[in-house]
């Protein structure tokens, strides 16, 4: 879809661009992400512009810059952490080293009438992280907030409407912080934004993008390729779309069930269901990186539709265009995920795929929709609300939660001085610290009750990763009070293993919704298969209960004693199941998924 006059966001870097253009969406306005070096005649249209933070110095030579000329567009401007620091050296202030470094939560006091942080209060508590400063302010900037460590910790140019803080509104640590973007969307008066008649505004569009063609659609049981195969049924009608749900035998316990009711009861039947589970096992037979996983998967799904769409006599180059649930975050490259090691591809832009991309030959209705917009979109095409507003489930589904290794992952190289009952695991799993996506280990912590582990042992998953460079998990073992003999057993992906994460899975989900505020408070649980236990053969499963916003952050959930104890012993009532893990871990350091 064209788009709407909006804010642009400017990234230089930081990890929050999707974050911020996702709140200004959720103002009602609608935002984008641009890279930095964006020309300013390119933003001719923009309403706002808002300036991201980004891990460089401004004054280091390579450190990433914008055009200028966007503070003569005449459209307000707001600068955030390095955004504040370019604005303020390319406006004639001056930028430097700050003699103490600010992470975490920093009080702010308010000057003056505090201009768009009036109604904080006369101070509040921000999140910083920076180790620059603005040394001396640009001429016609007045400071509105002052910390402890940063005398020029918001300033304001109120003649042109050009903010700047040193702190990042966006994050929900910072007091007052979405009332502050708030502020600023609303002097950028930007074009309205909402999902209501979004199915509408778009339908022209798809329709001019495939124009006489039909579109063939996988449909991978997931909320954004369900509502994008649902809204091409609706705009483009049945005849003129086909969908195929491949079921890789790596999908949650009666998924596909789930999906075919949800299209039969909006009349819709045009998915061929293909059962491709012996094709995706022989695959991925012997296969033990998560990497080449992903790959194989991607590419399976792309022969088995190949296969599927030949049959049905469907040609790709013939009448005949590929359809895809890729969403916003999907397409938009941002600097933080730019330069990150290449651990994860996404499943929609496997090579292939990107061929026929480049060709035209895709269409990805939803690429400029966040997550929360599918979701409304979906209930708005009639889909059931349960549906559309499940947890995320990756791509490659359970094809992800089963650890696969050949040997056991040496523990030697990991000492701990703890004064707690701990274990060093034989397994690595991803992570990111630093810049990059890292394999490490995790450690068990255990306890006589761990239903009510001690408040100490979240303080420890925050400080043995932080200390220990080859750590990057720390759970608690519920199911043993003290470390037993881990018991290695090599393992790579087959139907026994699936069926079993399968089950556990589903004893997990059934909990869940028991509990709908525990189930919404929950951004996501994954529930992975590691491959030792405590017996020859055996298998330990680790429940991954996450708090989030979008993924990128994400925060350890605790669960109601009672839940987890029921959780546990069902679990470990699973033949081949002998121990119970909880992870403890945040991200960063952890990700949310073990691989
Ligand atoms: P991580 O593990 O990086 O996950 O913290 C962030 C989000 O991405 C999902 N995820 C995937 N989704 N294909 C997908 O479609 C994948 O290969 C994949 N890997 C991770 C994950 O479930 C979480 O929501």
């Amino acid at each position: 879809m064209e788009a709407p006059r909006g804010i642009v966001i400017l990234d230089f870097g930081g990890q929050y661009a999707h974050l911020i253009a996702s709140r200004v969406r959720r103002f009602g306005a609608f935002a984008e992400i641009r890279p930095p070096e964006t020309p300013a005649k390119e933003l001719k249209g923009a309403a706002g512009i808002i300036l991201s933070g980004g891990p460089q110095s401004v004054y280091e030579p390579g450190s990433p810059q914008a055009d200028p000329k966007i503070f003569d567009l005449g459209v307000p401007v707001l600068g955030l952490c390095y955004g504040l620091h370019w604005m303020t050296q390319t406006l004639g202030g001056e930028v430097k080293a700050g003699t103490t470094k600010e992470y975490g939560r920093t009080p702010i006091r308010i000057e003056g009438n505090g201009s768009i942080l009036r109604d904080c209060g006369e101070s509040c508590v921000v999140w910083m992280s920076h180790g620059d400063e603005a040394a001396r302010l640009p001429e016609g900037f007045v400071r509105i907030a002052t910390s402890d460590a940063c005398v020029n910790a918001a300033f304001a140019d109120e003649s042109r409407k050009f903010y700047a803080f040193q702190f990042h509104p966006e994050v929900t640590h910072t007091e007052h912080g979405f009332d502050m973007l708030k502020r600023f969307v609303d002097l950028c008066n930007a074009e309205p934004w909402s999902m209501t008649g979004y199915a509408e505004r778009i339908a022209d569009e798809i329709r001019k993008e495939v124009g006489d063609r039909k579109v063939f659609m996988l449909v991978s049981g997931g909320v954004d390729s369900t509502v994008a195969f649902t809204l091409l049924n609706d705009v483009l009608g049945a005849k003129r779309v086909q969908g195929l749900l491949v079921d890789t035998g790596l999908m949650r316990k009666g998924e596909v069930a789930m999906i075919r009711d949800a299209f039969d009861r909006l009349g819709i039947t045009n998915l061929h269901i293909e059962d491709a589970a012996e094709e995706f096992f022989g695959n991925l037979k012997d296969v033990y990186a998560p990497e080449e996983k992903r790959q194989i998967i991607g590419n399976t799904f792309l022969a088995v539709q190949k296969r599927v769409s030949e049959d049905m006599g469907l040609v790709m180059d013939d009448g005949w265009m590929l359809g895809q649930g890729t969403i916003y975050p999907d397409t938009i490259e941002t600097g933080a995920t730019k330069h990150a090691d290449k651990i994860k591809t996404h499943h929609n832009r496997v090579e292939a795929v990107q061929r026929m991309i480049e060709r035209g030959l895709v269409i990805e209705p939803l690429k400029d929709l966040y997550k929360d917009e599918v979701r409304q979109l979906g209930e708005e095409l009639g889909l059931p609300h349960a549906l559309v507003w499940r947890h995320p489930f990756p791509g490659p589904g359970l094809g992800v939660r089963i650890l696969c290794a050949a040997a056991p992952e040496p523990t030697s190289d990991v000492t701990l001085t703890l004064d707690v009952p701990h274990q060093v695991l034989p397994v690595r799993s991803v992570g990111v610290q630093g810049d990059g996506r890292t394999y490490r280990h995790a450690v068990s912590l255990f306890t006589e009750d761990p239903f009510t582990p001690p408040e100490s042992y979240h303080a420890l998953s925050v400080s043995i990763p932080n200390a220990n460079p080859r750590v990057s998990r720390v759970l608690l073992c519920l199911s043993h009070s003290q470390p037993t003999q881990a018991v290695f057993t090599p393992g790579y992906l087959t139907r026994e293993r699936a069926d079993l994460l399968r089950e556990a899975d589903a004893i997990v989900n059934e909990e869940l919704a028991a509990d709908e505020a525990l189930s919404k408070r929950i951004w996501q649980f994954p529930v992975v298969l590691v491959p030792f236990g405590t017996s020859d053969g055996g298998q330990s499963v680790v429940l991954r209960p996450v708090e989030s916003i979008d993924a990128m952050t994400a925060n350890a959930a605790g669960l109601p004693p009672d839940v987890l104890r029921r959780i546990t012993e069902r679990i470990l009532a699973l033949a081949g199941i002998d121990s119970v893990y909880l992870d403890l871990t945040s991200k960063p350091p952890g990700t949310i998924e073990w691989e």
